[in-house]
């Protein structure tokens, strides 16, 4: 855990028996969509780093990190920025699409943390790509890319003059970590992955959750000093409470995506990839188990990029896109937990074919 105490905590365990029950998550399913996926994209930082280097200072091992885990290695910032990733996965994606930024009706950033408080990382985005349409970020941490595919429906749905959207998600978690944390610094990776979005048929189901529940993860950051401040403020690294993040993650994960895969109508067997935030493989794997579904339907990467927040997502759904895992015509369902607690997922049938 990291050093600074939350000063809004004052019985963690009552916290998470309520959140235990999933009917306490604030859902919606909704069954208007419009939208298809028809350009992917993703850039990782240069710098990977090994278990085995963590464990030159930090007390800990490849062995703990790989069975507790799945990872293996992750890729870091070290002198790059965080604008330039995003804008190298949104120029790959737009390739993909075949379409240029000027054809942009809008673009959605997910991102947690980066230099910049303000402005907003989609608006620095929105200039390196050379493209002139409205933007705006969102912060539903590890979700993100769920809630901003669903932003991007409404889009779709409400305003008839948007044709072509940009969703990227750009995050540095490494840079909220403690890193003699052995507990947390290990959990993570930095990247980008972007996704474009046009009118269409394909998504079937959305299913968004949210919890008010502060206590499993956060990070408080001190505030600038006003002559006028008398309460008490701190600031400091991420906190987490592993155990209570895993129970929380599994049990929103499943009921989004019973709630996407019955509200479409199909059984679980007739879905032909989940693609699960990458946070640990032992969350995807029990959530695999509960579904009863063969391993193959559950691609991951996390053994090589750690958990990237909400870049997770369009980072995995780019990599089976370019090497064709994901075809023309499969059904996938998309899942994703984070602080907050926020959790969404959707169903989508697949009509690109893959590009390498
Ligand atoms: N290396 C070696 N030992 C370690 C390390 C490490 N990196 N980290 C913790 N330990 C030790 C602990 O100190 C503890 O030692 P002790 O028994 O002597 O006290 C022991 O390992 C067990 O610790 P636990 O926290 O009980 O380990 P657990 O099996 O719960 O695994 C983990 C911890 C991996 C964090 C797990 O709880 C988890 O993955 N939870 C979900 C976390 C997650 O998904 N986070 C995502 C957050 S952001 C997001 O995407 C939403």
């Amino acid at each position: 855990m990291g050093r600074i105490p939350p000063h809004n905590i004052t019985d963690n365990h009552n916290h998470f028996a309520v959140c235990r029950h999933s009917n306490r998550f604030a859902g919606e399913t909704q069954k208007k969509i419009e939208m298809n996926i028809i350009g992917t994209g993703r850039a990782h930082p240069s710098l990977t780093v090994t278990n085995d280097m963590l464990s030159t200072f930090l007390d800990t091992s490849d062995e703990w990190i790989t069975t507790r885990t799945g990872i293996k290695q992750r890729q870091l910032i070290s002198h790059e920025k965080l604008e330039d990733l995003a804008a190298e996965a949104c120029n790959k994606a737009l390739e993909d699409a075949g379409i240029s930024a000027t054809d942009l009706d809008f673009i959605i950033c997910s991102n947690v943390v980066n230099e910049y408080i303000t402005p907003s990382l989609s608006c620095i985005v929105q200039g390196m790509i050379g493209a002139t349409c409205p933007c705006l970020d969102l912060n539903s941490a590890c979700a993100g890319f769920i809630y901003a595919l669903d932003i991007a429906n409404s889009f779709f749905r409400s305003k008839s003059d948007i044709n072509n959207i940009l969703v990227v998600c750009a995050e540095e978690p490494t840079r909220m970590c403690d890193w003699q944390e052995r507990s947390t610094c290990v959990l993570f990776g930095d990247g980008a992955g972007a996704a474009v979005l046009t009118r269409g048929e394909d998504f079937k189901n959305f299913s968004l959750s949210s919890l008010s529940n502060v206590d499993p993860l956060y990070q408080i950051r001190e505030l600038e000093k006003t002559p006028f401040i008398n309460k008490e403020e701190f600031g400091g690294p991420l906190v987490m409470n592993g155990q209570d993040v895993f129970k929380l993650a599994v049990n929103a994960s499943l009921n989004d995506i019973s709630r996407v895969v019955e509200g479409s109508g199909l059984t679980y067997d007739e879905v032909d990839y989940y693609l699960l935030h990458q946070a640990n493989i032992r969350i995807i794997e029990t959530i695999r188990r509960s579904l009863n579904q063969d391993k193959v339907k559950f691609p991951h990467n996390i053994e090589n990029y750690g958990n990237t927040s909400s870049a997770s997502l369009p980072i995995l759904l780019d990599e089976l896109n370019r090497n064709q895992t994901v075809n023309s015509g499969d059904t996938i369902v998309l899942s994703a937990f984070g602080a907050g607690f926020t959790a969404g997922a959707c169903l989508l049938k697949w009509s690109k074919n893959g590009k390498s």
